[in-house]
Parts: C-alpha cells; structure tokens; sequence
C-alpha cells in the first residue's frame, strides 16, 4: 500500500490531558518509525485554561478541522474557576471544553461510546485496594456501548429565574428509536467478534434499563429486543440498573457486552473502572458512522496537572484504540499492528510492575508519567 498520511486532531485541554497529550505524541512519533504508518499531528488548544485567555473554549474553525480529521484524540478538558466555584463556564451556560466534547460527539454524530473495561495482568482493582485480589484478570473483560447523543445529554431542558433567582431546572430525557437502534445493533456487532463473557464464554449483551418505571427506557428495551432477534446465537440479558451495580462488582465474570443510555452509562463506567485498576487505564472511544473520537475517560485532574505524575495509559490505550478504528476503517494494517504492540508494550510494562504511575502502586514506588511513557516506548521497539 502507498504511504499514507492520516490527520490526527489532537485536542489537549485542560490540566493532566495536556501533559499525557504529549505522551500521545511520542507514541505516535514511535509508531511512525516503526511501520509505514505516517500521522500529520494537529493540535487544537481547547477547555478553560483556553477560555481564560481567549473568551471562548477552542479558536475558530475548529469544528471544520474535527470534522476534517480522520481521527480525533482528546486528553481532558474542565479547569477550576478563578471564582472558586466550580469549573469555568461560558455565558451559554456551558462548561468551558464543552464544545471539544460533548460538541463534538453531537455534531459529528458519534453515536456510540464504546468503554473496554479490562483487568490488564500484573494490575491491581481497587476494590479495597490495601486487600487482596478479589477478581483476577480473567474475570474482568467486558465492553460498555452507551448511547452518546442524547438521554439527559439531548440539551432539552432550561431554567426559570424570576428575579435572577434559579428557581426550577428540567433536563428532559430524549430516548429516539433511532439513536436506539443504532447504539443496540453496535453492541450485538461487538458481541459478535468477541469471545464471550469469561464465566462462561457465552456471548451476552446485558442491556441497562428502569423500564419499571421510565418510558424511554421501556423503548429502549423494546428496541432491544427487536434488534436482538437479528442475533439468535447471542443471549440477551436484561438489568435494572440499580441493581446492575452491585452485579457489576459481585459477579463481573459474568459480563460481555453491556448496552445503555447516555446517563446511566457515563455513571456505571466510572464505577466500572474501579474494577480495572481506576481511571488511569480507562478509555472512551467516541464512535460514528464516520468520525471517531478517542479520550482517556479520566478528567483533567487540575490538582495533579504540571507535576509529570498523572498516568499516561489510558490515553496511550485511547491511542491504540483510534489505530484500531482508523486501520481497520482505511483497511491499513501498518496502524493495525502499530496499535496492537501498543497494548502489547502497555501489558508488558504492567507485567513488570517496574515503573509505573503513582495511582497503580503508591507514591513511594511511583515512576513519572514520562517515565511510565519511556518504558512503553522502549517496549514497543520490538514489537513493531
Ligand atoms: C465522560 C465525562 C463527560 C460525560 C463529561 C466530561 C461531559 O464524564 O466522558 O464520561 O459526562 O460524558
Ligand atoms: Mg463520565
């Protein structure tokens, strides 16, 4: 195949995401010297340390270069207000970064937001992380599909401020057929290339509902099931999702695949992370039909920022995700081999336990971020 130069908007933000955005680089740069593989880089400051300085969360144009990318990496966005109170926000009410996420997953339609959720060898969970290992890597490998453009994110909703005094506030929950069908049908498809759930190997999508109470998520469900009857060889599962946490965590062996609202699912991944070592390995992948948005799914942690401390997997996983997208989307294995020695050297620093972030093992044995990012890279030399 001819050499190829894929655009990658980068999209730093705010705190941590701007340092572990440089980790990006140097893996894409690795990526480059190793395969045929060749990336133009373009990065757009983005989030509220932007707006602070310029009155607005990302330059002009910025829309038109996403939707131009073939592929967008995001680190995190969200900075403290100088105020005190809370994260900057914009006059429309909007928090500052907005437009780099939540703007981005509606208008480039990124309908899906797929979160592996992997207990990687040689990592612990943190269920009371001071205690033994309850779940060992084989019993926790499933991936979340959460719907990503509307649910209580639809932006239905408003204030009454009589007075300049918020008194009443509605977020009305938009479920559609049609954003069900798609995000449902995505799942079953992931089921299918996988192999199963680890109790039993069986492929299984649990789809997450209070259909004993919420009309949108009885539709959902509804759709559900319709679409589950395309994929007879795939069990279906139904949860509530309240009881779906304590699930999660008692028995995560016995997940696949996992389908849900845009809320509910932005809720049960975070807790989903614990049980593959926290935030620091977590990954969102922002999926359309066209575009795709990849972002370590940890925020911009204003409190860790400019320390070279924060882990750095999650976006170089985020990373080897958009290879995989890109590679399998261009039909390009030079990025498809280039993101799998990505998660092969991950796993292998992992393994050897040797450097890594303080979130894994505790400030005492910390490495650095770009210590943690020098070890990946070093591995990844020969996987190449
Ligand atoms: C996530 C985040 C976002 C969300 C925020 C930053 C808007 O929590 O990706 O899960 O709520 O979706
Ligand atoms: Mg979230």
């Amino acid at each position: 195949m001819a050499e190829q130069s894929y655009e990658v908007v980068l999209l730093p933000g705010d705190g941590i995401g701007r340092e572990i955005a440089v980790q990006a680089r140097r893996v894409l740069e690795r990526v480059e010297r190793g395969t045929k593989a060749r990336f133009s880089v373009q990065e757009i400051p983005c989030g509220g340390q932007y707006f602070l300085e310029h009155g607005r969360d990302w330059p002009e144009g910025s829309e038109e270069r996403c939707a131009r990318a073939d592929v967008i990496l995001l680190g995190a966005v969200g900075w403290p207000s100088p105020s005190g109170k809370g994260p900057v926000m914009m006059p429309n009410g909007h928090m500052a970064g907005y437009s780099a996420v939540l703007g981005n997953r509606s208008r480039l339609d990124l309908y899906a937001n797929i979160r592996p959720v992997k207990l990687y060898e040689g990592v612990q969970h943190r269920i009371s992380g001071r205690h033994q290992q309850v779940w060992q890597p084989a019993d926790v490998d499933m991936v979340f599909v959460r719907e990503n453009t509307e649910g209580l994110y639809a932006g239905m909703g408003g204030t009454l401020s009589p007075g300049g005094r918020t008194t009443l506030a509605t977020d009305v929950r938009v479920i559609t057929r049609a954003a069900s069908e798609r995000v449902i049908r995505m799942a079953f498809e992931i089921s299918k290339r996988r192999n199963g759930a680890p109790k039993d190997k069986r492929r299984r999508v649990t789809v997450l509902v209070k259909d004993n109470v919420l009309d949108g998520c009885r539709l959902f469900r509804e759709v559900f099931d319709e679409i589950g009857r395309d994929y007879p060889e795939i069990e279906k599962d139904v949860a509530i999702v309240d009881a779906f946490t304590q699930w999660l965590i008692g028995q995560p062996e016995y997940y696949d695949v996992v389908v849900s609202t845009n809320m509910f699912g932005d809720i049960v991944t975070d807790l989903a992370s614990v049980l593959q070592g926290g935030m620091g390995l977590s990954v969102g992948c922002n999926v359309g039909d066209r575009h795709a948005m990849f972002e370590p799914i940890h925020g911009s942690a204003p409190k860790h920022a400019g320390q070279d401390k924060a882990n750095p997997m999650a976006m170089i996983l985020a990373t080897r995700e958009a290879l995989r997208w890109l590679g399998e989307r261009k039909n390009d294995t030079a990025l498809i081999r280039g993101g799998d020695a990505i998660e092969a050297a991950v796993r292998a620093v992992l393994t050897a336990g040797k450097t890594l972030t303080y979130d894994l093992v505790g400030t005492e044995r910390a490495a650095k971020m770009s210590e943690t990012t020098d070890a990946i890279l070093k591995e990844l030399e020969g996987r190449l």
